[in-house]
């Protein structure tokens, strides 16, 4: 049985511009142990998957479909109570994205650790050794707890919050690019820490990045996301030797300069507005292969060998 399912997922955001569709009907599955890689450019959705999977989601943020079923609950239905007590920072931890900056200048490492602990009415003696604890699984050591932010590194920070997201013992954790702004050291680092962590915990993951260079060390399977919607979906290694969807190829063409950060050299253009996103298939202005039915009709999602699937006309028999 799959730890994690979504189902025909659909998220609107509700603005003064109009209604942002920031996800279309999107599904996947992560088995136990497993890393599900989510790729995508920036304004494809993977942000708002991940605050949805974990219920953090703005007030102008709305599921108008789907489900999530979380071993084999479908947590979508629960209580706020229910879902607070025993899954949210519980079974189901996040790396919010941009999180190490945003851990609070005042209060020492220790108090931010705990109080999601106590909060579920831990002791505090016993909340202060679980965060110590923590801390040493992430390489820390636990004088740490007495530190305040500005005395870490941007590599220590990004540490404190992976513990912070292990600390409870959750199977699956969801990193929301965990490495992003940090130097290419550290980067390598924390990814050789979340491969340690998930041996030693038996975690599952579901990790988000724009680099799918960065996703192959990890990734078991790989989702990409374009536009609020699945481009692509399967084994790792089938995405990566045989990659179907041209936006994908177009991923995988420009990996060299994608890790130096550059614009996409071979994907002109940028992910559209979703207020008003193209008609037919959405990556279909920057498409290099686009055809007549690619203005006119959304492609549905086709299955290929080896439960490869890919939503692009161009597989269509
Ligand atoms: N709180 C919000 N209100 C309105 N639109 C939002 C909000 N958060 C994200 N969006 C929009 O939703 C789309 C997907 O954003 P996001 O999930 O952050 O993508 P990613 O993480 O892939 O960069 C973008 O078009 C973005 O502008
Ligand atoms: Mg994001």
């Amino acid at each position: 049985m799959p730890l994690l399912e979504v189902h025909n997922l659909s998220m609107r955001y509700t603005t003064l511009r109009g209604i942002v569709k920031a996800l279309e009907g999107v599904s996947f599955s992560v088995n136990e142990g497993e890393t599900l890689a989510v790729v995508g450019e920036t304004g494809s959705g993977k942000s708002t998957l991940a605050k949805a999977i974990v219920r953090v989601l703005e007030e102008n943020a709305k599921i108008v479909s789907g489900e999530i079923i979380f071993d084999g609950v479908d947590i979508l239905k629960l209580s706020e109570e229910e879902f607070r007590r025993n899954y949210r920072w519980v079974k189901i931890a996040m790396v919010p994205q941009g999180s190490m900056n945003s851990l609070n200048p005042v209060l020492k490492i220790m108090d931010q650790m705990i109080e999601p602990l106590v909060l579920r009415g831990i002791s505090k003696i016993d909340a202060i050794k679980i965060a110590g604890d923590a801390l040493e699984s992430v390489g820390l050591t636990r004088d740490v707890l007495t530190k305040y932010p500005h005395q870490l590194s941007g590599g220590m920070k990004q540490r404190v919050i992976i513990a912070m997201a292990i600390q409870s013992r959750p199977k699956l954790v969801i990193l929301d690019e965990p490495t992003s702004a940090l130097d290419v050291m550290t980067q390598a680092n924390i990814m050789n820490l979340l491969k340690r962590l998930r041996r030693e915990f038996k975690l599952s993951y579901v990790f988000i990045t724009h680099d799918l260079a960065l996703a192959s060390e990890l990734a078991d399977k790989v989702l990409v996301l374009y536009a609020g919607k699945v481009a692509e979906l399967g084994s790792a290694d089938l995405i990566y030797t045989e990659p179907k969807h041209p936006y994908t190829q177009g991923l995988m063409s420009s990996i060299p300069t994608l890790r130096e950060d550059k614009k996409l050299s071979f994907i002109p253009g940028e992910v559209p507005s979703l207020i008003n996103p193209p008609s037919g298939c959405r990556f279909h202005p920057r498409c290099p292969y686009a055809m007549d039915i690619c203005r006119r009709e959304e492609p549905p999602l086709i299955t290929l060998d080896n439960d490869h699937k890919v939503a692009c006309w161009l597989y269509s028999k």
